[in-house]
């Protein structure tokens, strides 16, 4: 994969169940961890990385996400009004000019890898990135000189001409949580894929390197997701289709990516994530440490 990363997927047309009630009516990526929903976090990771063109996989009840990238006219006007220039540049700044937002459906929540494939006809033929904004990984937050953890790979994809999947190492009794990767290490941080074993036991595990919401793959993972039949819960896995490549194209890269991961996908994830940003702002830490003494 030579050419630079300009797309980036974003499958978002799953269920959110763990987080019901709320998700009845609030699509989980617009959950905010303190003042930004999750999937501003994931757009400024894209755009970091270099993506200009954002592919949003929904469903009928998210219309909210499109909402959230469009003008709002009304308040802006109001904002601009009464002179708020940093709330109106806050607004307006939720996608920069240069990038733009496509939305495609998936009809059906048949699993992540149906997802991704609702978006073949807008990647067309290019390698592209896959972010699940439930897993929020800050390196430094916006702005930061350090390179946010899809560029990271990104720039590996390009210089290895390879696909890469984002890991982390878990804990050993987890592994039958995640997909579980068997690699020959390279260097520190990238490892060259043996095999790949969806949600195993803890004896059964090859490793304790574990999966997360971050891809970067080359277009001819549509193919094999179109070939690709339902495996477990009846999903389409994209698991499935990387092992897939893995077997034709005998070389995929699983990478440590610099951050830290927090899996909002679930409350304590959520909770993690957003006493963790807290303490980055230096208004706001103060007020944590003291109330976390208290109780
Ligand atoms: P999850 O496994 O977290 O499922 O999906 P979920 O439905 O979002 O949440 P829970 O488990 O019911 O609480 C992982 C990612 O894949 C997307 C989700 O939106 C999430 O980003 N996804 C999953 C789809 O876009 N479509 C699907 O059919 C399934």
């Amino acid at each position: 994969m030579s050419k630079p990363l300009r797309k980036v997927v974003f499958p978002v047309a799953g269920l959110g169940t763990r987080f019901l009630p709320a998700t009845k009516v609030v699509a989980k990526e617009m959950l905010p961890v303190l003042d930004k929903p999750l999937i501003q976090y994931a757009v400024d990771e894209a755009v970091d990385a270099g993506a200009d063109t954002l592919i949003f996989v929904t469903n009928r009840y998210k219309h909210a996400i499109a909402d959230y990238f469009d003008r709002a006219y009304e308040l802006e006007s109001k904002l601009h009004e009464k002179g708020k220039r940093d709330l109106l540049a806050l607004v307006r700044g939720t996608l920069p000019r240069h990038v733009r937002a496509i939305f495609v459906t998936q009809p059906e929540a048949l699993g992540l890898g149906h997802a991704v494939l609702c978006a073949k006809a807008v990647v067309g033929d290019e390698p592209f990135g896959v972010i699940l904004p439930d897993d929020l990984i800050w390196n430094g937050g916006t702005g930061a000189r350090k390179k946010s953890a899809l560029r990271q790979m990104a720039e590996l994809a390009e210089a290895e001409h390879a696909a890469v999947i984002a890991v982390e190492e878990v804990p050993h009794d987890e592994t039958d949580k995640y997909g579980i990767v068997a690699a020959t290490p390279i260097d520190e941080r990238s490892a060259r894929i043996s095999h790949m074993v969806e949600k195993p036991k803890p004896a059964d595990a090859p490793s304790n390197l574990a999966v997360v919401g971050r891809y970067v793959l080359p277009a001819r993972i549509f193919r094999l997701l179109e070939q690709t039949t339902p495996g477990a819960g009846g999903e389409i896995q994209l698991t499935d289709a990387i092992d897939a490549l893995l077997k034709e194209q005998g070389k995929v890269l699983a990478y440590r990516f610099e951050g830290i991961r927090f899996d909002c996908g679930n409350k304590a994830g959520l909770v993690r994530a957003t006493m963790h940003m807290a303490m980055q702002d230096p208004q706001l830490a103060p007020v944590v440490r003291e109330f976390l003494g208290r109780l």
